[in-house]
């Protein structure tokens, strides 16, 4: 039997009536007290993030990003470097090494100044850091702590078989520096001059003291960095620039106007090489926390590692007859941090036909897949076509294909990871050669031959 829908629906589908948005979130905090708990839940049910070495009783706030999760993390960064590199003419990528020599981190100051205030509580001895507890220990309740010192948050290891003080290297705690030691490199091969920007996407690590908040700090993370290299002159102007393109790139993939803000520094906040920065700001569950900063670092950066390494790091402009050390704009943002924004964003729970349903409403560049392909019976009769159309499918869009238990369990578990549509074959496919595209969040259903699938889902991702 195939299971049919009400009288005057489309094949086969379970839930016509358009949701009924109960939002689980909201501008305003309240409401939101049980959200980190749930999209924490739907992760680690879906495969979306796993603690890491969770077999052995999880590792120290790491983290494993699972099927799903691998694929979300993955178009966040493709939906980062497009934007920053693929449609711009101006800004070429890096890949750089993760490990490096202490000259890096000594001339960029990290060695003398990257560090937090670490205090121990004499109660209960538990370590924390002095700048995030207000005077009171979160295990405890005490207010009785050692003197503050600083705690460098670098990752030390040894390159080689040798552990001497020669062989001393860095796991680097930021992309940022890769592009800097690289800066003569990338301006002669590339022929590039100011303003013109070197991207990068990739790991960092800091042995932060107190890893917090599921993927939002933890010592072992993905950033999304970019610098931006310009006539002095120009800083203030391009500084402005980069604040309002990175806003919108958040806005564009869907973070609602009231989730995110700009918060300019106060002077007291200021990282040591910048002259000016803010950050975008997320309204997290906890309140307004940090996305991304977007700095003006000066010349600082060029001007240490010219300093340090003896290579003159700077731009000849031929026509002004000008020698300078360009200064830098630098919009830095974490993948990993940032999926966990949209994740937070996108989470909903309404009703359908009566049905409760969670759906993540993420936009559909980010979701782990587009499509669900769903073919209505297990019936082998179905299974060649529905296979025709995966494969169709598959050279343009990330694919599920689900043919486990009823047609709205399975909607359900589209809709849950966010699967912005799902394609379902049934028996009249087979003669009319057509199929049933659903909407995730309106569940509306069109019936599409299959030889106009992959153009009407293109249009439908265009469109959005
Ligand atoms: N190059 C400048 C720089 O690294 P940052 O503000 O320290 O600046 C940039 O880091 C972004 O990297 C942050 O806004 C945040 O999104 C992410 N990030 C930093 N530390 C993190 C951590 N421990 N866990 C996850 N993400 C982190």
């Amino acid at each position: 039997m195939v299971p049919l829908g009400p009288p005057g629906t489309m094949r086969g589908m379970s839930d016509q009536e358009n949701p009924t948005d109960v939002p689980a979130d909201g501008p305003d905090l309240a409401g939101r007290a049980d959200l980190m708990e749930k999209v924490v839940g739907l992760c680690k049910r879906r495969g979306l993030i796993f603690q890491s070495a969770d077999i052995y009783g999880g590792f120290r706030s790491t983290y494993d990003y699972g099927p799903l999760g691998v694929n979300l993390l993955r178009n966040v960064k493709n939906a980062w470097w497009e934007a920053m590199v693929q449609r711009r003419d101006d800004v070429v990528g890096l890949d750089a090494a993760i490990l490096s020599p202490p000259a890096v981190w000594a001339a960029s100051g990290h060695l003398a100044n990257f560090s937090d205030p670490l205090v121990d509580c004499r109660s209960c001895h538990q370590r924390w850091r002095e700048d995030k507890i207000d005077g009171v220990c979160p295990s405890c309740g005490s207010t009785e702590f050692t003197e503050a010192r600083a705690f460098n948050l670098m990752f030390k290891t040894h390159a080689g078989p040798v552990e001497d003080e020669g062989a001393v290297a860095y796991l680097r705690p930021e992309t940022a520096q890769g592009m800097f030691t690289n800066f003569a490199n990338v301006l002669q091969t590339t022929r590039k001059k100011p303003p013109f920007g070197i991207a990068q996407v990739g790991k960092s690590f800091r042995n932060e003291i107190t890893p917090q908040n599921f993927v939002f700090r933890t010592r072992e993370f993905e950033q999304m960095e970019m610098e931006f290299f310009v006539p002095p002159d120009d800083a203030q102007t391009w500084f402005e620039y980069w604040l309002a393109e990175r806003h919108r790139w958040y806005l564009d993939l869907g973070i609602p106007e009231d989730q995110i803000r700009l918060r300019h520094h106060e002077a007291s906040e200021l990282a040591h090489y910048s002259a000016g920065t803010a950050d975008v700001e997320f309204l997290f569950p906890w309140g307004w926390d940090e996305l991304e900063g977007i700095a003006n670092r000066g010349s600082f950066d060029l001007h240490a590692h010219a300093e340090a390494s003896g290579e003159r790091l700077e731009y000849f402009d031929q026509a002004a007859g000008e020698r300078y050390t360009p200064h830098v704009i630098e919009p830095a943002a974490g993948a990993t941090r940032t999926m966990m924004a949209f994740l937070l964003s996108a989470y909903h729970e309404d009703e359908v036909g009566g049905e409760a349903r969670t759906v993540l409403r993420l936009h559909p560049k980010l979701a782990p897949y587009q499509v669900g392909v769903l073919p209505l019976s297990k019936k082998e009769t179905l299974e060649p076509l529905a296979r025709q159309v995966l494969a169709s499918l598959q050279p343009h869009f990330m694919c599920d294909y689900d043919t486990t238990q009823s047609i709205g369990k399975r909607y359900r578990r589209q809709d849950e990871v966010g699967t912005p549509w799902c394609v379902t074959i049934d028996f009249d496919s087979l003669e009319d050669g057509a199929v049933t595209v659903r909407d995730r969040d309106t569940t509306e259903q069109s019936r599409i031959p299959i030889d106009d699938l992959v153009a009407d889902l293109r249009r439908r991702m265009d469109a959005v």
